[in-house]
């Protein structure tokens, strides 16, 4: 999981490497007289950044490693870098150092001032760049090289693949920015037959696609392709929900590390190849493990408008709801053998991941066992609480992934539930009617008793009411999460 982690939260090599190449516009085939250490020193530096890319997400796949994965990562792109820049294919160093200042500009704030829970946005952003970087290399290269009579088919339909796969992942990402950062409307907006006008749009750009490959002289085919491309990328957007996004960002994902990759072919650029290739297979696959972990189809997330069709699942009959204090939570977790503590978005959303250490340090020194129950789509990113819980130094052995702790709810004396909803939602098990049923879920309603933390008895992600509120032996904790595991910790502290 933290392999497809570390490809949102860096936004993907191939990706990366696009812009990367961007710089140098002449590819090694069309150079013509390279000096030939330079271009060797290149070819190194190219074979040392895809190993170190290989091994980085391999190391990522493991939290004890993730870390040494993400540095690796890291030194492979600067390897790429330096690579790209040394070689002999390179015209003059003028636009490169503007591109570096303008790009170091928005990457630098990006980086440092946008918060953990930002990080969906921040990785839609550097997909835009990215893809935006190989749709304009594969422009410059149409007008340059390839918009002419003679040119192969084959070269011509990889080139318009490219820019058309750049094209519409700018605009997409982008959007997915907009509705992630609540500037554009975060529903999902419809229409009748908006279906088929996105593929009438798409399949146009894909015959401007084969008619340039056709014809390759005819250069007026490629702005029209262009603007289909990048309207359909907004117009694939709009009917996604807000919700939806991370799982469609690594779809875009997906489809920046494919355009990298065709780039990689059209400039007979190995690393873009392969950077582009990994890129595109793990966006692809963090995508599938997205919609299996929700029990939704790829077609669900992109045509089905989730988010808007659960209003009616608010009426009938509401059962009541009994709450209880932090003081008393306090005294019930304090004479506890076994506490599984299952997180959510609210924990994200209220940042109570240091309250929660706090809370796991007193319990933990009075002798309860606690663990952490992890949904693969706890939160509202792959990994969201695996990254929380890390940045607050909770032990790595004390996560356990859902298939692995299912069973011990049973066994536990209480479940304390802070800021999950859909994911301990019983009705995915047993009610047909449900938008979430067959989702698999944590088994938080088999403990003994059940503490949820929430601010009001306001639905999560799905729209739903929650079963698990309701039940005998529940009990509902109101308020925000840093502010009441801080008071269950304060009790216990004051227990000592
Ligand atoms: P949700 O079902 O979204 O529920 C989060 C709950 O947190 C809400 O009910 C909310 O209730 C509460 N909350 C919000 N702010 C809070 C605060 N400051 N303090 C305390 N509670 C707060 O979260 P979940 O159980 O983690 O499930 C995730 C959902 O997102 C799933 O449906 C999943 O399919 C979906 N999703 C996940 C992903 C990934 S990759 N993780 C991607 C797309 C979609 P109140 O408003 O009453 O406080």
């Amino acid at each position: 999981m933290s392999t497809l982690l570390h490809d949102i939260l860096t936004g993907g090599y191939g990706a990366m490497l696009a812009r990367a190449e961007a710089g140098v516009i002449r590819s090694a085939t069309h150079g013509g007289h390279g000096d030939a250490v330079q271009n060797a020193f290149t070819l190194c530096c190219f074979l040392f950044a895809c190993a170190c890319f290989v091994l980085s997400l391999k190391w990522l796949s493991a939290p004890t490693t993730a870390r040494k994965g993400n540095h690796i990562g890291a030194l492979g792109m600067l390897a790429a870098i330096v690579g790209a820049l040394v070689s002999s294919e390179v015209v003059h160093y003028d636009w490169i150092i503007v591109g570096m200042v303008i790009g170091a500009a928005a990457g630098i704030p990006m980086a440092l001032l946008m918060p953990m829970t930002h990080v969906p946005q921040r990785t839609a952003l550097s997909h835009a760049f990215g893809a935006l970087a190989a749709a304009l290399v594969g422009v410059a290269h149409f007008y340059m090289d390839f918009g002419k009579e003679g040119t192969p088919p084959y070269v011509m339909a990889i080139l318009c693949a490219e820019i058309l796969l750049g094209a519409l992942t700018f605009t997409g990402s982008l959007m997915a920015f907009g509705k992630l950062q609540e500037i554009l409307p975060t529903r999902p907006m419809t229409y009748r037959g908006q279906n088929l006008v996105n593929i009438g749009v798409l399949s146009g750009a894909v015959l401007c696609g084969v008619a340039l490959a056709i014809w390759p002289d005819q250069t007026w085919i490629l702005p029209i392709l262009i603007v289909l491309s990048l309207g359909f990328g907004v117009m694939l957007i709009l009917p996604i929900g807000g919700g939806d996004m991370p799982t469609v960002i690594a779809l875009l994902n997906s489809y920046a590390g494919l355009s990298a990759s065709l780039m990689g072919f059209v400039l007979d650029n190995k690393l873009l190849i392969v950077a582009g290739a990994l890129d595109g297979a793990s966006g692809l696959i963090l995508s599938i493990i997205m919609c299996k972990s929700m029990n939704r189809s790829f077609t669900n997330v992109l045509f089905g408008a989730f988010g808007q069709v659960q209003a009616s699942q608010q009426q009938g009959d509401k059962k009541p709801v009994k709450s209880t204090t932090a003081e008393e939570a306090a005294q019930i977790l304090g004479i506890a053998s076994r506490v599984i503590i299952v997180p959510g978005y609210g924990m994200a959303v209220a940042q109570a991941q240091h309250k929660v250490r706090e809370l796991y340090d007193h319990l933990t020194k009075r002798g309860v066992d606690v663990r952490f129950a992890i949904h693969p789509v706890a939160g509202r990113m792959p990994g969201h609480m695996n990254v929380l819980l890390a940045e607050a130094e909770i032990p790595y052995d004390k996560l356990a992934e859902m298939d692995e702790i299912n069973g011990d709810f049973a066994q536990a004396d209480v479940a304390l539930v802070i800021g999950a909803n859909d994911v301990v939602n019983p009705a995915a098990r047993h009610d047909p009617s449900s938008p979430i049923h067959g989702m698999p879920i944590l088994n938080a309603d088999q403990a003994r008793a059940v503490f949820a933390i929430k601010r009001s008895m306001n639905p999560g992600f799905a729209g739903i009411d929650n079963e698990l509120y309701t039940l005998d032996q529940t009990l509902m904790l109101f308020g925000d999460a840093k502010a009441v595991v801080g008071s269950i910790a304060k009790e216990l502290s004051d227990m000592e």
